[in-house]
């Protein structure tokens, strides 16, 4: 099975190639030089964006993965595209190219959740789609956008469990670095600045929201904020004031250590109601080091991520999940599904 896939939620574009279950092409075009100066997306400069590099990743992809140039009818089994969620302009560039791929191709299209993609994500191993998961499991969906909960029962089978309120966990750790005057992405700049950290810094909340699985973490980010007026003054953004590093890298440590702390009693406790012992990982920000030893010290749960290369967006994981798809016979024509219709599952 040869399968071509597009992924254009955010601020990537990428295009891959999976034949066999090996990772033939996988090609990442990272829009985050483009948004730096903002601090954040801009989204009609990213949907611009993936409209300029698009005819370029996609290119890439089909000499990486040795398929004609241009494309020709029965070079691919599918052709697939995430459909959401993400931002609209910035999916619909996918969308267009896949549709016309698949045209060209003479092949299915599929529509796929682009939070699949992340759990599904965890099956690479060196390239190759060979580590299957083991269902039932809880999976913990972490990106910039969004911070799900779901049991995932099978292939195409979830059920959200759990989603953020507000602001998703990656968005509060750009967001903080923003107010800390780090660069964006804020993630790995905050990560960066944590494991310089030495010596007690300020405590900050875990928002566990009792007796829910939903998260929120504007609060948190609110509590760094109210610190840092606290230490410099109400109007220190304006102004532009930032802490001596040495403080910097411990708010940093303390914010972290909120963020991971609640992420992993909120999945274990999930887990644990439902009689479940296998976790699953995914999204940018389970490339976080501390997340991960600190699923790692988690007892009585096997917890899987996906490899660091695979955890921010991909096309890679798009095409797998199309595949895993067509495996199990759930194929419908996608066309009929509307780009932004978020909700996972194709049972
Ligand atoms: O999954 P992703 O690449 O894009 C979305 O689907 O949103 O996630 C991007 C998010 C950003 O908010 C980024 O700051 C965060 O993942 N991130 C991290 C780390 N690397 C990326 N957060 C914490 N620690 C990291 N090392
Ligand atoms: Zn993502």
């Amino acid at each position: 099975m040869k399968i071509l896939a597009f992924e254009t939620t955010c601020d990537e574009t990428s295009a891959a190639v999976l034949g066999g279950g090996r990772l033939l092409a996988n090609e990442v075009f990272s829009q985050v030089p483009l948004h730096r100066k903002y601090s954040g997306v801009v989204p009609e400069l990213a949907s611009r964006a993936h409209l300029e590099k698009i005819p370029f990743v996609l290119s890439g992809a089909l000499r990486g993965s040795r398929s004609s140039v241009p494309l020709k009818r029965g070079s691919f089994d599918a052709v697939a595209f995430s459909r959401g969620p993400g931002l609209p302009g910035a999916l619909m560039v996918g969308r267009v190219a896949a549709e016309a791929a698949a045209e060209l191709a003479g092949c299915p299209l599929i529509g796929v959740n682009h939070l699949e993609g992340h759990l599904l994500a965890c099956e690479f191993k060196g390239g190759r789609a060979c580590a299957r998961l083991r269902f039932p499991l809880l999976a913990l969906l972490v990106s910039g956008g969004h911070t799900e909960l779901w049991h995932a029962r099978g292939y195409g089978d979830y059920r959200v469990l759990g989603r953020t309120r507000d602001d998703a966990a990656g968005e509060a750790f750009d967001k903080v670095a923003k107010l800390l005057g780090l660069p964006y992405p804020g993630g790995p700049s905050v990560e960066k600045e944590a494991a310089r950290a030495r010596g007690k810094g300020p405590e900050f909340p875990r928002p566990l929201l009792q007796g829910t699985a939903d998260f929120s973490f504007s609060g948190l980010k609110t509590a760094v904020s109210y610190y840092l007026a606290g230490r410099l003054g109400e109007d220190f953004y304006k102004r532009g004031l930032r802490l001596p590093p040495a403080d910097r890298a411990r708010v940093c440590k303390a914010f972290q250590s909120a963020v991971v702390e609640t992420l992993v009693r909120k999945t274990a406790e999930a887990a644990r109601s439902l009689g479940l012992k296998r976790i699953a990982v995914g999204g940018g920000v389970s490339a976080n080091g501390a997340l991960r030893e600190a699923f790692g010290r988690l007892e009585g749960f096997e917890v899987r991520f996906s490899e660091k290369a695979y955890c921010s967006d991909n096309a890679a994981m798009v095409a797998l999940c199309a595949q895993r798809r067509l495996e199990s016979g759930g194929f419908r024509n996608s066309l009929r599904v509307a780009p932004d219709l978020a909700e996972p599952g194709w049972r």
